[in-house]
């Protein structure tokens, strides 16, 4: 038998017969590398085994004659879960659930198995049936319905999957999973590719929902190409920093729902545990007053979230002054610091600067500019701003606060956690109102407001 080898992109999984120094599909430069694999003649003979017992119906149909279907998502009985799935699992959608090692996927997975009660086939490549049950005993929940089978060729999967029949199917991870017709290795692009489209295949043609768990790339992109993103329904993105225990789920793509939504949990002894009212755990519960503190009310996704910005700004003992940001992004702290050097006259030049997120949570939303702005001044002047005092606003070069999506959002979540003041930008209309709130809102034009406002 002649081995057949093809050339892939590393970046978007192209495909080309012979090697290419630049990617005509998305202009990467030395992103080739050869696969081998084994083709049979055409892709759509191939016998997949799971398709005997399932008859697969091809017909043009007028849209309008399309029957509704009513109550196709199954409730995951996580809110967090059927939040980012958009309320639910859709029957039939392939989810790709990335995240970086140890993160928590398999856990995730595994709880969702164990709580659902419903018939679930757990398929792992990883991991052995014995270390399966340790953790599923560290989790604590029993589902009798609960399958296990570790196995990697993706055809006898699906064999087994169509005999079982679960009401859902869970596959750790792609990256281990093989399939005979190919004869690269497991992970590689080729192998991911071809896997993937035949879970697809079988979650359209069983109807069966199909999780799939994907490994994250140092660059942070899902390891195999983009491709993969393409192919799969939602992609869910689980993150967090390793040393803390909370932990994000964020939607990157749902054909079914909104990519805005994101679910917070924290990692417990005993598995994931949901997190309702993250800001409460997030915010420092002590009442003593220390400088260099300021609380953002910012929004992750859709979801307020009042978090508690520090810095620490302290007279350079060597040299070149440092400049050190952990979950805010360095290049903007340095704008901000030249902004306040620039409209309030402060000088940063001869200081250390130090800024840090609490609870180990990256923020990219602008909003949070305003309190990192108010924590430097404090810590700067070693003056405190006082509790339940909370910010929302962006700050932009010439020193002028910008109003901030969803402020109502975030002036509610406030006024809810028992803040007394908040201070936003000036709003863009007149016809803004938050004076049922609940909490005294206060707006500034410019960061030099700030000084006479808040450290009067
Ligand atoms: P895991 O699900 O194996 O991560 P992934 O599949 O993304 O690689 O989870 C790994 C971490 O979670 C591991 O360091 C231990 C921790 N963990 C807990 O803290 N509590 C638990 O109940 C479980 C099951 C795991
Ligand atoms: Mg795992």
């Amino acid at each position: 038998m002649k081995v057949k080898s093809s050339f892939f992109c590393n970046n978007c999984g192209a495909e080309s017969p012979k090697w290419i120094g630049k990617c005509p599909s998305c202009g990467e430069w030395n992103t080739y590398h050869e696969e081998v694999i084994e083709k049979q003649s055409t892709s759509l003979e191939k016998d997949f085994g799971w398709k005997k017992n399932t008859k697969e119906k091809v017909a043009i149909k007028k849209l309008t004659e399309v029957a509704p279907v009513s109550n196709i998502r199954t409730d995951t009985l996580d809110g967090e879960l059927n939040r980012v799935l958009g309320g639910g699992i859709v029957s039939g959608s392939i989810i790709l659930v990335g995240g970086q090692p140890g993160i928590g996927k398999s856990t995730l997975l595994l709880q969702l198995a164990l709580s659902v009660q419903k018939k679930v086939l757990y398929v792992s490549g990883e991991e052995s049936e014995e270390q399966i049950k340790m953790r599923a005993d560290r989790i604590g929940i029993s589902n009798p319905g609960c399958y296990v089978f570790t196995e990697v060729n993706v055809s006898r999967i699906l064999k087994e999957a169509a005999t079982l029949e679960p009401d859902m199917l869970i596959i750790d991870s792609v990256q281990t999973l093989v399939s005979p017709y190919i004869d690269s290795a497991p992970g590689s692009i080729s192998q991911i590719r071809e896997c993937t489209a035949e879970l697809q295949r079988f979650a359209k043609v069983t109807n069966i929902p199909v999780f799939v768990i994907g490994h994250i790339t140092k660059e942070g992109g899902i390891a195999g190409p983009k491709l993969l993103e393409h192919i799969v329904d939602v992609v869910l993105q689980f993150e967090g920093d390793q040393h803390y225990a909370y932990r994000i789920l964020r939607t990157l793509k749902n054909r079914f729902g909104s990519t805005d939504e994101i679910g917070i949990y924290s990692m417990d002894i005993q598995g994931l545990r949901e997190v309702r009212n993250p800001s409460e755990l997030l915010l420092s519960p002590d009442d003593t007053y220390l400088s260099g503190s300021a609380v953002a009310a910012s929004l992750e996704g859709l979801r307020p979230l009042l978090i508690e910005t520090q810095a620490l700004v302290s007279p350079a003992v060597y040299g070149t002054p440092q400049r050190s940001a952990t979950g805010f992004d360095l290049r903007r702290l340095s704008m901000l610091l030249a902004v306040l050097e620039k409209r309030c006259g402060l000088n940063f030049g001869n200081q250390d600067v130090f800024l840090n997120i609490a609870g180990g949570i990256k923020i990219s939303d602008p909003s949070i500019d305003l309190a990192v702005v108010t924590a430097l001044i404090s810590s700067l002047q070693d003056i405190y701003v006082r509790k339940k005092i909370c910010f929302a606003g962006e700050v932009g070069l010439a020193g002028e606060i910008r109003p901030v999506s969803r402020i109502e959002q975030r002036i509610q979540e406030a006024g809810r956690l028992g803040f007394e003041v908040m201070y936003v930008a000036k709003p863009r209309s007149d016809r803004m109102n938050y004076s049922n709130a609940g909490i005294e809102v206060r707006t500034l034009a410019k960061v030099d407001d700030l000084l006479s406002e808040v450290f009067a």
